[in-house]
Formats: C-alpha cells, structure tokens, sequence
C-alpha cells in the first residue's frame, strides 16, 4: 500500500484475501500509513491484522526483495504517482519498489491500482511504461452497470477486479453476462431535460429553448 488515496482498497483487498485463505506480505509506505489514518477509522495494527506477514517499508532485506522467494503476483493498492515514477524507471530504494521491480523481473502479474486525477503527460507515459514493462494497470474505476448503492459496493467492485487479474475466484460483485441481464432501464423515468438538472451546480443557466 502507498499514499495514494483509497486507503480502503487495501484495506479490503486484504480482507478479501484472507477470507479467501490466500496468503499475503504486506508493505506500507510511511504515506500509506498517514493516508489511512487521515481517510479511514482503521489503525496501522488492524491492517497488519489482516494479512500474513508484515515487513517494514525499509525493509529491502525481506524475503519479497529476493526473487528467489515465490509469489503469484504483487498488488500496489492504492498506488501514488510517486510509486508509480519509481518502478516505471526500475528505482528500489524501498521495498515497495524493490519487490515490484523483482516481480516484473520475475514475469509475475505485477497489478497497479494507481490514483491520481487528473493525469498528467508524465503520469500517463509512466503507466505506458510499466504496461510495456508488463504490469497491469487497474485503474479504480468504478462500473455503474451493477447501480452499486454506496461507496463500499463500488470499492468491492474494484477489489473484484484486482482479484481478477491474478486469477483468485470471488463473487465479490454481480458479474456482467447474458444469464444475468441488468434490470430494463425505465425510460419513463428517465428524463434529461435541462429544468430537471436545474439542482445541480451550473445547471441553473436557462437556455433559450427551455423557456416556455
Ligand atoms: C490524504 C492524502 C491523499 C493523497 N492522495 C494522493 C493520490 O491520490 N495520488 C498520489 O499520487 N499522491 C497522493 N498523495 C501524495 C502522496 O502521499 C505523496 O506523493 C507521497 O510522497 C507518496 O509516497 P509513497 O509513494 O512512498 O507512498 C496524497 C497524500 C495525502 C496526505
């Protein structure tokens, strides 16, 4: 985890792992842990709780700095357009870093859930260099096809995603698929006139075919 906002991603992707029996090493960069203080009601212990093994940020000597030690893939969740800069140009000075760098060497899914908005020209050629270095980039976006009611439903949604791509079954979210048509869309219901966006900010500006 890195400072990057979305504290609760990892959070829950950690849950999420644990439940499914799926062994995990944490690393929290120092911004990861003044992000989850200052977005969640989670303490540094809860989330180092939740997973197998914790190693300090520091830490280059730790087993996942050797690719010599086998995993099935690294997750940075959330990941902060510094972490991003550091591995798309092959820098370990932590273990965050380090331990991407091995898994990239190691041609292991590397998945990276990075946030920032908007992106710039150099955050955007850093995530195409990590593509064609073979990461994944996962971007927490949310689906609205599923209407999720509230934020958790949308981080859950995210956090399917990453699971996803390393090939760890869930049903985290409702998949998209045929045997599954989303409800009819009422379209009554549905009225985009400009007078029925009146409330939103801006939307106040009456134009001139609006008038009666
Ligand atoms: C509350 C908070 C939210 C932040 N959100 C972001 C973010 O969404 N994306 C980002 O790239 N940096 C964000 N930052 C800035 C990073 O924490 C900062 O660049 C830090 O140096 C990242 O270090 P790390 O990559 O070692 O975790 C945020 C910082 C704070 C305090």
């Amino acid at each position: 985890m890195t400072g990057a906002s979305g504290s609760i991603l990892g959070v829950r992707l950690l849950q999420a792992l644990q439940q499914s029996g799926v062994e995990s090493h944490l690393v929290m960069t120092e911004w990861a842990k003044r992000t989850l203080r200052i977005e969640t009601d989670y303490s540094e212990q809860d989330v180092a709780d939740l997973a197998t093994r914790v190693y300090r940020v520091d830490n280059q000597a730790a087993a996942i700095s050797s690719g010599s030690f086998r995993t099935d893939g690294m997750v940075v969740i959330p990941c902060s357009m510094n972490t991003v800069a550091a591995m798309a140009h092959g820098l370990s000075e932590n273990l965050v870093t380090r331990a991407a760098d091995v898994t990239l060497k190691e041609r292991k899914p590397l998945v990276v859930v990075p946030r920032e908005t908007p992106l710039t020209l150099i955050h955007l050629r850093n995530l195409v260099t990590l593509t064609e270095a073979g990461a994944r980039i996962v971007p927490p976006m949310p689906g609205f096809y599923n209407r999720p009611k509230d934020v958790d439903e949308v981080v859950w949604h995210i956090v399917a995603r990453v699971l996803d791509q390393l090939g760890i079954d869930n049903d985290l979210t409702r998949r998209w698929g045929p045997s599954e048509p989303a409800a009819p869309l009422d379209l009554a219901e549905l009225d985009a006139s400009p007078r029925r966006l009146a409330h939103l900010p801006g939307g106040d500006r009456t134009d001139e075919r609006d008038k009666p």
